[in-house]
């Protein structure tokens, strides 16, 4: 059984990635462009006993998402957990983007949830579930925030549909949202403001603190357990409530 995760080389992902995996089990990253960091990935997990294979390809096209199934596919074995985390931020207003950006833009942030699950789906057994991360952008506004939180929306109604037709085989389709993080999409939503929003985030959660990453590896873990066998075509918040805050 092997753990896929395209975005995992850093971020959410890579939490993921070693939060959701076994010692022993193979993990699939994929990643954009960064190698150092996913170079420094595959020495995190292996140092915690995972059998990583990294593979560069932009989810943006269907050619990189079926490279990046095909590493998966060549283990032989079924995808466990296929998790979609790669996000690509353009700031500025939606009114001023190019076409070629609000296509890519959306090929990675939504469309390749499809792409993956299809490309992915000869390796998804009964008890094989598909996680895509989101965030309350879905369904707010969030300044500088339009290559995404619009794609996310789309992505949502790509988990109901996926979750319906994949239902009949065993295989579950969830989403999964933390609440803010300090990564590099984040810092490249916010920019020199990204210290401050954190700083606000931290204040105005009603449970008094951050989200750290075993906050939302320990919702991942029950979303893909058979805990949560009837869970499909679901969205969870991991926000301390600070999602339900205006
Ligand atoms: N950070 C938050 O506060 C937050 C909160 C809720 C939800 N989320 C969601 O969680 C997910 C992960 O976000 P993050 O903040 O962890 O981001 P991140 O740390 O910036 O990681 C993004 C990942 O996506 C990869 N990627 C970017 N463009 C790609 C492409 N064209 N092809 C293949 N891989 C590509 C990156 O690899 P390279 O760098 O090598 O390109 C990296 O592995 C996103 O869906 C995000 O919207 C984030």
């Amino acid at each position: 059984m092997s753990v896929v995760v395209a975005g995992g080389s850093k971020g959410i992902g890579l939490e993921l990635a070693h939060g959701v995996s076994e010692p022993g089990e193979n993990v699939v990253i994929g990643y954009g462009s960064d190698d150092a960091a996913a170079e420094s990935a595959r020495v995190r997990l292996e140092a915690a006993g995972r059998i990583v294979t990294i593979v560069r390809a932009d989810t943006g096209t269907q050619e990189g998402v079926r490279e990046l199934i095909a590493a998966a596919a060549a283990l032989a074995e079924p995808i466990r957990v296929l998790i979609h985390s790669t996000v690509r931020v353009v700031t500025g207003p939606l009114m001023d983007l190019s076409d070629e950006d609000l296509a890519h833009t959306l090929a990675v942030n939504a469309t390749s949830l499809l792409w993956l699950t299809r490309a992915a789906r000869p390796n998804l057994d009964r008890g094989s579930a598909v996680l895509y991360l989101t965030s309350r952008g879905v369904r707010t506004y969030v300044a500088g925030y339009g290559t995404v939180g619009p794609a996310k929306s789309y992505a949502d109604g790509l988990i109901r549909y996926l979750a319906v037709e994949l239902a009949p085989f065993g295989i579950r389709v969830n989403g999964l949202a933390p609440s803010t993080q300090d990564t590099d999409a984040l810092r490249d939503v916010f920019g020199d403001r990204t210290d401050e929003v954190i700083a606000a985030a931290k204040a105005k959660n009603p449970s008094g603190r951050l989200v750290v990453p075993e906050d939302y590896c320990a919702t991942a873990r029950f979303l893909i357990s058979s805990d949560a066998s009837m869970i499909t075509g679901q969205t969870l918040f991991v926000y301390g409530g600070a999602d339900l805050l205006g």
